[in-house]
């Protein structure tokens, strides 16, 4: 069996299966190219999250989005924009490590008190509120932290509408509130924490002490969802039909009577964001697909497939293996691989659309994650691991303008809008390839013979993964071509022959990833079909590194 403890399979929001997936330089410069959001008409009924540095606000966000309610996360400085591009209908304050009493501890913005909407803070959310409006925040005696039992205070009781009267919950905090502010009660107490839950009088501020986002408050969502239906009112009608035709709307305001470019990698990405934009513009889409040559086998043919023949779209297939083989002849550094690829890409993806002509747009399936990502101060101090092969810089070299239609959905969302959109369950379900394909999964220098020799043995794998049910459980399972080569012997004869590995990970982002456990027998098949249908193999080992240390790709 494989197991994860901290994987969640219905929860793979993140992130670069395809190159148009942009790093945070690329992104930043997306959106200087872009400007702000684009112009909307209908405005969508949202609830706010106000991010005040918890790890934990994307999750908030995941599930208010669970909850069929749009949502946005917004940095704790950020300004009343978001009053105008949305229709709000309720903030959440996030958790956070500061102290509200600490200097510099970061302060909700006066215009969420001044909007009038419902408010809910979470951890540290719920101590600002109290702060805030009045009552006392003060270290606890005992810091409280993991689980704990939450008690149901009182009756009239919004929050805990249809839950048990004691509930498991997580806490995580050092400070507890003391005192209520002024026309606060409590509704709900933990043993450390008398104060767990308050609301005041008239039904419209919230705080929570626990944090009901996680896993581990069984219970949780249905607090949050009491809060979006019960308090907040939301309609619940952010559904795949919904989105799908809200993004078609935002497209066909952005594009007006523009020309739209669109790279496919053949990943989910690329390929919802193209289905979308062809619904809203039909043939004034076209999209180019450059077949580098380090593609798995079948797939560019599949993808030819399913956008000239299956969607109906405009698209320019340009065979670029040889100049990629080129570009790639002799080099065995995998930052220089990357480059090479990146460059070479950018350069036949540049003639290309010159041929086309007069051209206003570049499609990219830049995702929600990336974009709050990109707002994150957190990600600035991050070391760069691996140079990703995107297509940024391309919109300013080629002075083109970005639409972005997956800007604001969550990885699974893309995931059923491309299902409403009717691609396959083969299309949406893939699991993610990187930009620079098989080039950074064979060691050493490439060339066309060991990608052959891959794109067989990385066939096997896969098969056998689908065979056992396993595909869908995985984030990425695939071959890796080492330039080792060892002794076996096939019937009397000696062999020397490439050693290959297998890597297989389960991960909710690819931020960190763990080794699968996959059944010794699914890998016996896997070995067994490997040396016997791959004559340039005769050993195959398994990577059992998790990430970090390791990184899921190999280079
Ligand atoms: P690593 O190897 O950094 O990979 O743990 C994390 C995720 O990113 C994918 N990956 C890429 N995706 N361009 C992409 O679009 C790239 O250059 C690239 N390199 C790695 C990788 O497959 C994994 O899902």
């Amino acid at each position: 069996m494989i197991e994860n403890p901290s994987y969640e399979s219905s929860n793979r929001v993140s992130t670069s299966d395809d190159i148009e997936v942009g790093t945070y330089l690329e992104i930043a410069q997306a959106d200087r190219i872009s400007g702000s959001k684009p112009p909307i008409d209908d405005r969508m009924k949202t609830i706010v999250i106000i991010d005040f540095g918890s790890q934990y606000s994307r999750l908030i966000a995941r599930r208010i989005r669970e909850a069929n309610t749009y949502c946005e996360i917004v940095a704790h400085d950020a300004g009343s924009e978001i009053l105008e591009s949305q229709d709000v209908i309720g903030v959440i304050f996030s958790g956070g490590p500061n102290s509200v009493y600490e200097e510099g501890a970061p302060m909700a913005p006066t215009w969420v008190y001044d909007s009038g909407v419902p408010i809910l803070g979470i951890c540290y959310g719920m101590q600002l509120l109290a702060h805030q409006l009045g009552g006392v925040v003060a270290r606890g005696t005992e810091r409280e932290y993991g689980h704990a039992v939450v008690h149901k205070d009182g009756s009239d009781n919004v929050l805990f509408e249809g839950l048990d009267n004691e509930a498991p919950v997580w806490m995580s905090h050092g400070d507890r509130i003391e005192e209520l502010p002024p026309g606060f009660r409590s509704m709900a107490y933990t043993e450390n924490s008398p104060l767990a839950v308050m609301g005041n009088e008239d039904g419209s501020y919230f705080g929570i002490q626990f944090h009901p986002e996680v896993v581990h408050t069984p219970q949780g969502s249905e607090i949050l969802k009491n809060f979006v239906f019960g308090v907040c009112n939301a309609p619940g009608d952010w559904t795949p039909a919904n989105f799908v035709s809200d993004a078609v709307e935002r497209i066909k305001e952005r594009v007006g009577d523009g020309k739209v470019i669109c790279a496919l990698s053949g990943g989910v990405d690329s390929t919802v964001a193209a289905a979308l934009i062809h619904r809203a513009i039909g043939d004034r889409l076209t999209c180019i697909f450059v077949d580098n040559g380090l593609m798995r086998k079948g797939e560019a043919e599949r993808v030819q497939n399913v956008f000239a023949s299956q969607l109906g779209v405009n698209l320019i297939f340009v065979d670029g293996t040889e100049r990629f083989l080129s570009a790639l002849e002799g080099v065995t550094d995998p930052e220089v691989k990357r480059k090479n690829i990146g460059r070479e890409f950018i350069s036949i993806f540049e003639e290309v659309a010159n041929e086309i002509g007069e051209v206003d747009y570049l499609a990219q399936g830049t995702l929600y994650p990336d974009v709050i990502e990109s707002v994150s101060a957190d990600s600035k101090a991050s070391h760069k691991i691996k140079t990703h092969h995107n297509v940024g810089g391309l919109p300013e070299r080629m002075d083109l303008k970005l639409v972005e239609p997956l800007r604001y959905m969550f990885k699974d969302e893309v995931r059923l809008a491309g299902t409403e959109l009717g691609l396959s369950q083969q299309s949406v379900n893939r699991q993610p390839f990187p930009g620079p394909g098989l080039a950074i999964r064979i060691m050493g220098e490439v060339t066309y013979e060991k990608l052959e020799i891959l794109r067989e043995v990385d066939w096997i794998v896969i098969d056998e993964i689908k065979n056992d049910h396993l595909y869908d459980k995985l984030w990425q399972s695939f071959a890796v071509l080492t330039n080792t080569q060892t002794v076996g012997v096939m019937g009397d004869q000696r062999t020397y022959q490439y050693v290959v590995s297998i890597r297989a990970v389960t991960s909710a982002d690819a931020m960190t990833a763990d080794w699968a456990r996959l059944p010794y027998d699914t890998l016996a098949r896997i070995s067994n079909r490997i040396v016997n249908e791959v004559d340039e193999v005769n050993r195959v080992v398994l990577d059992i590194t998790s990430k970090p240390p390791g990184t899921i790709e190999w280079e």
